[in-house]
Protein backbone atom coordinates (compact mmCIF):
# COMPACT_ATOMS: atom_id res chain seq x y z
CA UNK A 1 0.00 0.00 0.00
CA UNK A 2 1.08 3.86 -0.95
CA UNK A 3 1.61 4.81 2.48
CA UNK A 4 3.54 8.07 0.92
CA UNK A 5 0.31 8.51 -1.10
CA UNK A 6 -1.91 8.84 1.71
CA UNK A 7 0.66 11.50 3.62
CA UNK A 8 0.61 13.53 0.99
CA UNK A 9 -3.45 13.31 0.83
CA UNK A 10 -3.34 14.43 4.30
CA UNK A 11 -0.69 16.17 5.53
CA UNK A 12 -1.75 19.89 3.73
CA UNK A 13 -5.06 19.87 6.31
CA UNK A 14 -2.34 19.01 9.47
CA UNK A 15 -0.10 21.41 11.51
CA UNK A 16 2.86 19.02 10.25
CA UNK A 17 3.04 20.57 6.86
CA UNK A 18 6.70 21.65 8.05
CA UNK A 19 8.33 18.38 9.16
CA UNK A 20 6.28 15.43 7.58
CA UNK A 21 8.61 12.87 10.00
CA UNK A 22 5.99 12.77 12.94
CA UNK A 23 3.50 12.21 9.98
CA UNK A 24 5.11 9.32 8.42
CA UNK A 25 5.52 7.53 12.06
CA UNK A 26 1.83 7.97 12.53
CA UNK A 27 1.28 6.22 9.11
CA UNK A 28 3.15 3.41 9.66
CA UNK A 29 2.60 2.51 12.77
CA UNK A 30 -1.07 2.75 12.14
CA UNK A 31 -0.91 0.41 9.29
CA UNK A 32 0.74 -2.24 11.38
CA UNK A 33 -2.55 -2.49 13.97
CA UNK A 34 -2.98 -6.05 14.12
CA UNK A 35 -6.08 -7.09 11.92
CA UNK A 36 -8.31 -8.73 14.74
CA UNK A 37 -12.06 -10.20 14.54
CA UNK A 38 -14.17 -7.57 15.69
CA UNK A 39 -11.84 -4.89 15.02
CA UNK A 40 -12.16 -2.49 18.13
CA UNK A 41 -12.44 1.76 16.83
CA UNK A 42 -9.10 3.37 16.03
CA UNK A 43 -8.67 6.54 18.52
CA UNK A 44 -7.51 10.04 18.08
CA UNK A 45 -7.45 12.27 20.78
CA UNK A 46 -6.63 16.43 19.29
CA UNK A 47 -7.93 16.76 15.51
CA UNK A 48 -8.21 20.41 14.81
CA UNK A 49 -8.73 20.75 10.86
CA UNK A 50 -8.64 16.68 10.31
CA UNK A 51 -5.20 15.92 8.80
CA UNK A 52 -4.15 13.06 10.75
CA UNK A 53 -7.80 11.97 10.97
CA UNK A 54 -8.07 12.31 7.34
CA UNK A 55 -4.80 10.10 7.12
CA UNK A 56 -5.88 6.88 9.54
CA UNK A 57 -9.16 6.91 7.88
CA UNK A 58 -7.96 6.32 4.25
CA UNK A 59 -5.15 3.30 6.43
CA UNK A 60 -8.84 2.38 7.98
CA UNK A 61 -10.45 2.49 4.42
CA UNK A 62 -7.66 0.22 2.85
CA UNK A 63 -6.52 -1.74 5.20
CA UNK A 64 -9.03 -2.22 8.00
CA UNK A 65 -12.31 -1.89 6.27
CA UNK A 66 -15.20 -0.79 8.00
CA UNK A 67 -13.54 -0.19 11.29
CA UNK A 68 -14.69 2.83 13.14
CA UNK A 69 -12.71 5.99 13.78
CA UNK A 70 -13.59 8.05 16.74
CA UNK A 71 -12.09 11.73 17.73
CA UNK A 72 -12.11 13.62 20.22
CA UNK A 73 -11.59 17.13 20.98
CA UNK A 74 -13.74 20.29 22.46
CA UNK A 75 -12.72 23.05 20.12
CA UNK A 76 -14.82 25.84 21.59
CA UNK A 77 -11.52 28.29 21.43
CA UNK A 78 -10.67 26.21 24.29
CA UNK A 79 -7.28 28.23 25.78
CA UNK A 80 -4.46 25.72 24.86
CA UNK A 81 -2.33 24.82 27.43
CA UNK A 82 -1.36 28.68 28.36
CA UNK A 83 -0.23 29.53 24.96
CA UNK A 84 -2.10 32.11 22.23
CA UNK A 85 -3.20 29.56 19.45
CA UNK A 86 -7.13 28.85 19.70
CA UNK A 87 -8.95 26.00 18.40
CA UNK A 88 -12.35 27.52 17.22
CA UNK A 89 -15.58 26.83 15.14
CA UNK A 90 -13.37 27.32 12.05
CA UNK A 91 -11.64 24.56 12.18
CA UNK A 92 -14.52 21.71 13.75
CA UNK A 93 -16.22 22.86 10.30
CA UNK A 94 -13.55 22.38 8.08
CA UNK A 95 -12.86 18.80 10.00
CA UNK A 96 -16.55 18.37 9.18
CA UNK A 97 -16.28 18.72 5.99
CA UNK A 98 -12.90 17.02 5.52
CA UNK A 99 -14.47 14.26 6.92
CA UNK A 100 -17.93 14.17 6.23
CA UNK A 101 -17.98 11.24 3.38
CA UNK A 102 -16.54 8.64 5.92
CA UNK A 103 -19.69 7.18 7.30
CA UNK A 104 -17.14 5.10 10.09
CA UNK A 105 -15.93 8.43 11.99
CA UNK A 106 -17.13 9.28 14.98
CA UNK A 107 -16.89 12.46 16.92
CA UNK A 108 -16.63 13.11 20.29
CA UNK A 109 -17.31 16.94 21.43
CA UNK A 110 -15.32 17.52 24.44
CA UNK A 111 -12.22 17.22 26.05
CA UNK A 112 -10.27 13.81 26.75
CA UNK A 113 -10.78 14.10 30.39
CA UNK A 114 -14.38 14.39 30.03
CA UNK A 115 -14.30 11.47 26.63
CA UNK A 116 -12.35 9.30 29.41
CA UNK A 117 -15.36 9.74 31.94
CA UNK A 118 -18.03 8.88 29.78
CA UNK A 119 -16.93 5.97 27.76
CA UNK A 120 -17.99 3.29 29.93
CA UNK A 121 -21.12 5.20 30.05
CA UNK A 122 -21.83 5.12 25.94
CA UNK A 123 -21.82 2.62 23.23
CA UNK A 124 -21.53 3.29 19.19
CA UNK A 125 -23.21 1.16 16.65
CA UNK A 126 -21.67 0.16 13.34
CA UNK A 127 -22.71 -2.46 10.95
CA UNK A 128 -25.90 -3.06 12.48
CA UNK A 129 -24.34 -3.78 16.12
CA UNK A 130 -23.56 -2.07 19.06
CA UNK A 131 -20.37 -1.68 20.61
CA UNK A 132 -18.18 -0.31 23.19
CA UNK A 133 -15.31 1.42 24.18
CA UNK A 134 -13.64 -1.29 25.69
CA UNK A 135 -10.97 -2.06 23.36
CA UNK A 136 -8.84 0.46 20.72
CA UNK A 137 -6.96 -1.23 18.20
CA UNK A 138 -5.11 2.16 17.63
CA UNK A 139 -4.44 5.42 19.91
CA UNK A 140 -3.04 8.63 18.72
CA UNK A 141 -2.39 10.98 21.36
CA UNK A 142 -2.24 14.84 20.01
CA UNK A 143 -4.61 17.10 21.80
CA UNK A 144 -3.58 18.85 25.36
CA UNK A 145 0.30 18.57 25.56
CA UNK A 146 0.33 18.99 29.19
CA UNK A 147 2.51 16.52 31.12
CA UNK A 148 -0.58 15.67 33.83
CA UNK A 149 -3.19 15.59 30.89
CA UNK A 150 -1.15 13.31 28.86
CA UNK A 151 -0.09 10.83 31.58
CA UNK A 152 -4.10 10.55 33.12
CA UNK A 153 -4.96 10.15 28.93
CA UNK A 154 -2.30 6.93 28.95
CA UNK A 155 -3.11 5.74 32.40
CA UNK A 156 -6.74 4.88 31.13
CA UNK A 157 -6.43 4.43 27.45
CA UNK A 158 -3.00 2.38 27.52
CA UNK A 159 -4.58 -0.98 28.96
CA UNK A 160 -7.43 -0.54 26.67
CA UNK A 161 -5.37 -1.01 23.41
CA UNK A 162 -5.39 -4.83 21.72
CA UNK A 163 -2.01 -6.56 22.30
CA UNK A 164 0.27 -5.94 19.49
CA UNK A 165 -1.47 -2.51 18.63
CA UNK A 166 0.20 0.64 19.19
CA UNK A 167 -0.04 4.63 20.79
CA UNK A 168 1.10 7.56 19.24
CA UNK A 169 1.69 10.18 21.51
CA UNK A 170 2.81 13.39 19.52
CA UNK A 171 5.04 16.14 20.44
CA UNK A 172 6.70 14.70 23.53
CA UNK A 173 9.61 17.15 23.50
CA UNK A 174 7.84 19.59 24.80
CA UNK A 175 7.71 20.29 28.10
CA UNK A 176 11.58 19.44 29.05
CA UNK A 177 10.42 16.05 27.59
CA UNK A 178 8.61 15.34 30.74
CA UNK A 179 6.67 12.71 28.92
CA UNK A 180 9.60 10.50 27.59
CA UNK A 181 11.05 10.74 31.10
CA UNK A 182 8.27 9.43 32.12
CA UNK A 183 7.62 6.79 30.15
CA UNK A 184 11.36 6.07 30.05
CA UNK A 185 11.15 5.72 34.03
CA UNK A 186 8.01 3.12 33.72
CA UNK A 187 9.19 -0.37 34.61
CA UNK A 188 5.76 -2.17 32.96
CA UNK A 189 6.94 -5.27 31.07
CA UNK A 190 3.46 -4.65 29.09
CA UNK A 191 4.90 -2.45 26.89
CA UNK A 192 7.84 -1.92 24.35
CA UNK A 193 9.22 1.47 23.88
CA UNK A 194 10.06 2.27 20.57
CA UNK A 195 10.53 5.73 20.50
CA UNK A 196 10.98 8.51 23.24
CA UNK A 197 11.89 11.67 21.23
CA UNK A 198 9.37 14.09 19.12
CA UNK A 199 6.84 11.52 19.31
CA UNK A 200 6.99 8.68 21.66
CA UNK A 201 5.80 5.39 20.32
CA UNK A 202 4.50 2.23 22.35
CA UNK A 203 3.27 -1.05 21.35
CA UNK A 204 1.51 -3.02 23.79
CA UNK A 205 2.94 -6.70 24.29
CA UNK A 206 -0.20 -8.12 26.10
C1 LIG B 1 -2.07 19.87 17.79
S1 LIG B 1 -3.78 20.03 17.45
C2 LIG B 1 -4.20 18.46 16.72
C3 LIG B 1 -3.64 18.29 15.32
C4 LIG B 1 -4.15 17.09 14.56
N1 LIG B 1 -3.97 15.86 15.31
C5 LIG B 1 -3.40 16.95 13.23
O1 LIG B 1 -2.22 16.51 13.25
O2 LIG B 1 -3.98 17.25 12.20
C6 LIG B 1 -4.43 19.90 19.08
C7 LIG B 1 -5.96 19.79 19.19
O3 LIG B 1 -6.22 19.31 20.52
C8 LIG B 1 -7.41 19.89 20.99
N2 LIG B 1 -7.41 19.81 22.45
C9 LIG B 1 -6.95 20.70 23.36
N3 LIG B 1 -7.13 20.27 24.61
C10 LIG B 1 -7.73 19.05 24.50
C11 LIG B 1 -8.19 18.09 25.43
N4 LIG B 1 -8.07 18.29 26.75
N5 LIG B 1 -8.77 16.95 24.97
C12 LIG B 1 -8.90 16.74 23.62
N6 LIG B 1 -8.48 17.61 22.68
C13 LIG B 1 -7.89 18.75 23.12
C14 LIG B 1 -7.39 21.30 20.42
O4 LIG B 1 -8.72 21.84 20.35
C15 LIG B 1 -6.75 21.09 19.04
O5 LIG B 1 -7.72 20.98 18.02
Amino acid sequence: MELAKIIKESVAYSDSKGDQRDFYNLVEYAAKTPKVKGQPPFLEIGTRRGGSALALLKIIEKMYPGTVLVTVDPYGNKPYDGKPWKYGGDFYTKMKDLLSGYENHVHYHMTSEDFIKIMDTVHYWSQGKEHSFSKFSFIFLDGSHLPETVTFEYKNLFPRLIKGGYMVIDNTDFYERHIQKFFSGESSCDFELINTKDQTIIKKLN
